[in-house]
């Protein structure tokens, strides 16, 4: 008799949001789908790293890019860590698209198979757009909540279905 897999798939968020917490929502709403650990990158190790199944990577944009100490956790990771990544951001002006590349070549570097990709435009008060009362507020909002959820069920059941 074949026996099916009952191992519950272990996720670990590891994130960065600073300038108002917009990343660390989306963060929050893919934990509670996912039941996953939520981290920072200074609190993570490459031998944390090992005891998960599936890891997030997600930080506002910052000057084009994801936050540094998020690329410098995945740039001291050991090379061949076969694992499932997924990479999330949210940005004041909806481009993240170069940002994304970047990271998702850091990571496949590194041994990881990038199974999904998230994104949301945000509050953004950065320099001058404070004095016109920032970009997007409100964001994320109920919708980008939703939508965030909806994708992280789309991994989990990925991840079961690969799983069984
Ligand atoms: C220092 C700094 C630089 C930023 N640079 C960009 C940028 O290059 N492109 C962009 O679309 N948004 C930029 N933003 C806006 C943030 O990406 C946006 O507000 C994001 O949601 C912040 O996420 P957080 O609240 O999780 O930190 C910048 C914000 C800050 C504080």
């Amino acid at each position: 008799m074949r026996l099916l897999s009952l191992k519950a798939m272990r996720t670990l968020i590891v994130y960065i949001s600073y300038h108002h917490g917009n990343t660390e929502v989306i963060a929050g709403a893919m934990r509670e789908v996912l039941e996953a650990e939520l981290r920072s990158p200074e609190s993570t190790t490459p031998e944390h790293i090992k005891s998960f199944d599936l890891i997030g990577f997600g930080s506002g944009n910052y000057f084009g890019k994801f936050d540094k100490r998020l690329v410098s956790l995945i740039d001291g990771l050991p090379r061949g860590t076969d694992k499932d990544a997924f990479i999330f951001s949210t940005s004041g002006s909806g481009v993240y698209e170069d940002a994304h590349r970047e990271l998702r070549k850091r990571l496949a570097d590194k041994g990881f198979r990038v199974v999904g990709e998230w994104h949301c435009k945000a509050f953004d008060t950065y320099g001058p757009l404070r004095l016109m009362g920032g970009l997007n507020k409100g964001k994320p909002d109920a919708k980008d909540i939703e939508a965030a959820k909806s994708f992280a069920a789309r991994l989990k059941m990925a991840s079961s279905s690969k799983a069984a």
